[in-house]
């Protein structure tokens, strides 16, 4: 058998076992690791962004087919600003890439797409080509895929402050009307449910300030797999893995529920 053969078996095997009635509503993956796989091969980081591209490609058209309600992906951070010139002009680049030659696969789809983050300070190509894909897009009625770009969790919490602060002195609320409804109404998830389930690749265990409010009660998982090599048989593994797993948001599983039959026998 060849190996994609293979690979298709197992895919569908794993496909088997994935339970539509317990899909993660909303999925969150932290895009890492392009630059490590470009090193391992001997080439420049750049190779390793733009072969993250097809792992993108490859997780948005299997969260298509599996009916996943939200895919929100982490491009480009706050503090990715950091990063040799070089590497952020062509970072700022792939979106625009990206968008060029996928968004009508993704009209075709009924994708929605959204993006979150300080897109104003995006250079000018950047920002038009995102906000063109979010026109474009804007009355579909499918998966949204959500980009974070130049996205922070601590600026957004901190922009969200500011903004309520704000309307506190032009006396649109009080102090006794902000409650986590209200915080959560001026982060840029405003209408989206936190998501169920984190993917972080390349095998760093962080969070690296990625939807800090959001993923209070999400379930993370990671693998060391580089994002240029993560594909559908990853991404179906890490469902499963969710699918497995007990959420309890602080309260007790559902059947351990021992109640007054049982104190009373103390
Ligand atoms: C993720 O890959 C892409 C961005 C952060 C934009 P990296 O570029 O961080 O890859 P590593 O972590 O150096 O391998
Ligand atoms: C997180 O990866 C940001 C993105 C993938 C866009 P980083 O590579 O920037 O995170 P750290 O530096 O390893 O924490
Ligand atoms: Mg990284």
């Amino acid at each position: 058998m060849s190996s994609n053969a293979k690979k298709l078996e197992r895919e569908a095997r794993l496909l088997g076992q994935v339970s539509r009635e317990n899909l993660p509503f909303h999925i969150a993956i932290v895009m890492d690791g392009n630059g490590r796989w470009a090193r391992k091969r001997g080439l420049p980081r750049i190779a390793g962004h733009r072969a993250g591209m097809n792992a993108l490609k490859e997780i948005v058209a299997s969260s298509h087919e599996l009916g996943i309600k939200i895919l929100t992906c982490y491009a480009f951070s706050t503090e990715n600003w950091k990063r040799p010139r070089w590497e952020v002009d062509f970072l700022m680049r792939l979106p625009e890439e990206y968008l060029r030659k996928e968004l009508p696969s993704l009209v075709e789809k009924n994708i929605i797409i959204r993006a979150m983050g300080d897109l104003e300070r995006l250079p000018e190509r950047t920002y038009r080509a995102v906000n063109n894909a979010l026109e474009s897009t804007r009355d579909n009625s499918g998966m949204i895929l959500n980009f974070a770009i130049n996205y922070g969790g601590r600026s957004e919490i901190v922009k969200a402050v500011k903004n309520i602060v704000q309307k506190a002195l032009a006396g649109e609320l009080v102090p006794e009307d902000i409650s986590g409804d209200v915080l959560e109404n001026h982060l840029h998830t405003e209408g989206l449910p936190d998501p169920d389930l984190l993917i972080r690749p390349s095998g760093e265990l962080r969070i690296s300030n990625f939807l800090l409010w959001q993923m209070a009660y999400t379930e993370l998982w990671f693998t060391t797999i580089l994002w240029p090599d993560f594909n559908k048989e990853q991404f179906l593994r890490a469902i499963l893995d969710y699918q497995n797993r007990d959420r309890r948001f602080g309260g007790i599983h559902s059947g351990d529920d021992e109640t007054g039959d049982q104190r009373q026998s103390f």
